[in-house]
């Protein structure tokens, strides 16, 4: 089923779970981890080899490697499109990374990606996973998603340095399409595994250009006849833990470097089709038109207000297309998507019929038709209490980051970690519902996210990958 040739981790010496060289408290910020250097353990690019040896990477460093993936000089910041040229560069960037870590990298039929870190001697079962994606908005930031990939990565040379040796295994795990940016519905990658979205539904979308998923999939070495629940993957998951830029100013106006997640705003997609006569811009009188952009104003302004009247609702219309879409001429159709988002779902499902109501009368009022479907709904999600809970006390008590020689530690004002509600979706809220799960949130200055803006301070993030692998850690040498 691998895809990729991955290479299975040397066994560590020593027993189940436990410290081999102790975490011992450093003095350091956290910040200046040099990038790795190769060591005779055969590790080429950043890390540390299995056998312990070599320099954690640093975030930055990471990401400084994808810096040129996907640059998108229309639009700003990064275009990185689910299973695009773009996507599959940087999932080969993984698999080198991970590979050269000693992990063994699979590609499960979904498209997700799997780098193993095994227990000798040990089965696949009640792993620690962690992980994000590496597809963009159109015209992204660079932390959304491979942020909490980077961070994956240093983590586990942080837990290597450290001589860390799991009791259970860790699997650090990349998903396809998280934005959803080109075939319409959020989550796509961890939808299709945990089964809550029809395959053949999911095989017959299509992207702008009207490829269909099943084409991309194939282009990618996928087939999808074998898209779906994939109930093997899963049972091998104990929890899962995603790292994540956050997308708001709550850490920023707490003064924390990182949070732990409470909750997934539930949120949705849909799609609003105003139909009415396509024609001539210069000889159809103004009274004899049925425009549907003029229709589909309306609705944007009925979005807008409708989420406006409801307290903590949000709307939104960030992407509309006139077809055919010229200058001269009048259109015969509009398609437009709206985000919608409340904590309560009956909410939401409120707001999109006043809004549906709204639309079909700025269509009549043009003499066009509306229709409505909806693409992608997920619920408002909990992460998991306890493990939380949990997380919380672990960064709390730890002085992290420990090197036996003194490395850096995470700055003490950590203590009292935030546990902040976010309106962002994540593939962590979908395996919420079968796997308890919990995110880690690194501080936004600006809070501006899906934007080139996007920012996270270059010490911040180092912070948050010790923070992981102190989370990590806590998992791993206990049930
Ligand atoms: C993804 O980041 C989303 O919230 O739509
Ligand atoms: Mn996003
Ligand atoms: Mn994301």
């Amino acid at each position: 089923m691998s895809a990729f040739q991955g290479t299975t981790a040397p066994a560590r010496p020593g027993g189940s779970g436990g410290l081999e060289r102790g975490a011992g408290a450093g003095n350091g910020t956290g910040s200046g981890a040099a990038p790795g250097r190769a060591d005779a353990g055969g590790v080429s690019a950043a890390g540390v080899s299995a056998a312990g040896h070599g320099t954690p990477a640093s975030v930055v460093g990471l990401l400084a490697q994808l810096a040129s993936v996907g640059v998108d000089p229309r639009r700003g910041g990064y275009t990185r499109a689910g299973f695009s040229r773009e996507e599959r560069t940087l999932h080969e960037w993984f698999v080198q990374e991970a590979t050269a870590r000693g992990l063994d990298v699979e590609r499960d039929r979904n498209g997700v990606l799997w780098a193993w870190w095994d227990v000798p001697g040990g089965s696949r079962s009640n792993a620690v996973a962690t992980g994000s994606h590496l597809d963009s908005v159109p015209g992204g930031g660079q932390y959304d998603g491979p942020l909490g990939v980077a961070s994956a990565l240093a983590a586990v040379d942080w837990l290597r340095v450290r001589g860390l040796r799991p009791a259970r295994p860790l699997a650090i795990v990349v998903f396809p399409e998280e934005e959803g940016s080109r075939f319409g519905v959020a989550c796509l990658g961890s939808r299709l595994l945990t089964g809550r979205l029809d395959p053949a539904t999911a095989a017959g979308l299509r992207d702008a250009s009207g490829v269909t998923l099943a084409e991309a999939l194939a282009e990618s070495g996928l087939d999808a006849r074998h898209l779906g629940r994939d109930q093997a993957a899963l049972e091998r998951i104990g929890c899962f833990v995603e790292l994540h830029v956050e997308q708001g100013r709550g850490l920023i106006d707490r003064g924390a470097a990182v949070g732990l997640g409470s909750s997934v705003l539930g949120h949705g997609r849909w799609k609003l089709r105003f139909s009415g006569q396509g024609n001539h811009a210069g000889t159809t009188l103004m009274d004899d038109r049925r425009d549907p952009l003029v229709a589909a104003a309306g609705a944007v302004l009925a979005v807008r207000d409708a989420a406006r009247a409801v307290p903590e609702a949000r709307a939104t219309v960030g992407r509309l297309q006139p077809l055919p879409g010229g200058t001269n001429v009048i259109a015969s159709a509009v398609e437009l998507w709206i985000d919608a988002r409340h904590p309560d779902d009956e909410v939401t499902a409120a707001l999109l019929e006043s809004i549906h109501a709204d639309a079909a009368a700025a269509a009549e009022a043009e003499g066009c038709s509306v229709e409505l479907t909806a693409e992608s709904v997920s619920p408002t999600v909990d992460f998991d209490h306890a493990l939380t809970t949990r997380l919380g006390e672990a960064l709390e008590g730890t002085t992290s980051g420990g090197l036996p020689d003194g490395g850096p530690a995470l700055p003490a004002a950590r203590g009292g970690v935030p546990v902040l509600a976010t309106g962002a979706g994540h593939d962590a809220g979908v395996l919420a519902a079968e796997i308890p799960t919990a995110m880690l949130f690194v501080r936004n200055p600006t809070g501006i996210s899906h934007s080139p803006e996007e920012y996270a301070a270059d010490e911040d993030t180092e912070t948050g990958a010790l923070a992981l692998a102190d989370a990590l850690q806590e998992l791993l040498l206990a049930p």
